[in-house]
């Protein structure tokens, strides 16, 4: 159902890949909700996903960047905001890689290199994004930013190895510009802790069908779905939510508050 939440605002959403992309879910509900906006991926991606196929069935383009670089997050706002005739009202941050993750390095034994680059594509592109923005002036006052982040951020999941210290930097940097950013001009920054959701980057986590299936046992209104995690990110990008910032917003079905379920009690149970 729409709600015409976003009717004449003007967005980004980087991070769609395929059809399962959280990314993906959110440009097809921004669009539902009366928004514009242009789409964005790493050059690799364009090549290999299918945002064309997005981009075309939500009448927009796709400009390629590598969030890594402030050249190309320039020329994606300078771009965006002359396609779309205006500055910018909302940005979607959904970008996540790990080399130590993908190569299956154990965390005893990480590539620092690797683990530089986990930080600099999973977290320092937020702050290179907000930092971009303020710098060319392309927000809109009250306009909102969101990023998405995992609760291995606050508790440990072994499997998620650097990507935990990435989300936690990420949640810090949503706090910090937060401020600087709600001061100058009343933008919010916010992250959505999302449960684990069956995407590229999320299957990539070795394990990830036990901790889904674990998460689901634990969580009273079972795991969040990428649909329900794009809707989360509309009403955040709304005029609803216009005195939220600073938060990490767990979007879990009630995960994050628990300790032990009765599913998984009967389960271990002898
Ligand atoms: N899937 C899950 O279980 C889960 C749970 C919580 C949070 N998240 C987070 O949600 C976000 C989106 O991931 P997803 O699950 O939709 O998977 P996804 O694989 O569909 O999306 C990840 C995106 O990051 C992009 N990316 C990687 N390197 C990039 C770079 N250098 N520049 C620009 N883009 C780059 C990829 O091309 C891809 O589109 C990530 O931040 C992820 O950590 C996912």
């Amino acid at each position: 159902m729409a709600y015409n939440l976003l009717k004449g605002k003007r967005g980004i959403i980087t991070g769609a890949l395929d059809e399962n992309s959280i990314a993906w879910k959110v440009a097809v509900r921004a669009k539902e909700e009366g928004a514009t906006f242009t789409l964005t991926n790493a050059p690799v991606a364009l090549r290999m996903g299918k945002i064309k196929e997005l981009a075309q069935q939500c009448n927009t383009e796709v400009i390629p960047a590598d969030a890594t670089s402030v050249e190309d997050l320039e020329n994606l706002y300078k771009r965006s905001m002359e396609l779309l005739g205006g500055k910018i009202d909302f940005v979607l941050h959904s970008i996540g890689m790990s080399p130590n993750v993908r190569k299956g390095r154990e965390y005893g034994d990480l590539n620092y290199e690797w683990f530089m680059k986990t930080l600099d594509i999973s977290a320092m592109s937020f702050h290179k994004m907000l930092q971009v923005a303020e710098k060319l002036d392309a927000l809109n006052e009250g306009a909102s930013v969101v990023a998405l982040s995992y609760i291995a951020a606050q508790r440990t999941f072994p499997d998620y190895s650097d990507m935990a210290q990435a989300k936690a930097m990420l949640e810090s940097i949503a706090r910090s510009y937060g401020e600087r950013y709600g001061r100058l001009k009343k933008v919010r920054v916010n992250t959505i802790s999302q449960s684990p959701t069956r995407t590229t980057a999320g299957t990539g986590i070795s394990g990830f069908d036990v901790f889904y299936d674990y998460a689901d046992m634990m969580s009273p209104l079972g795991n969040a779905t990428a649909e329900e995690c794009a809707d989360m990110c509309i009403v955040l990008f709304s005029d609803l939510t216009r005195k939220v910032t600073m938060q990490n917003i767990y979007h879990d079905g009630g995960f994050s508050s628990m300790g032990i379920s009765p599913q998984v009690v009967e389960k271990l149970s002898k």
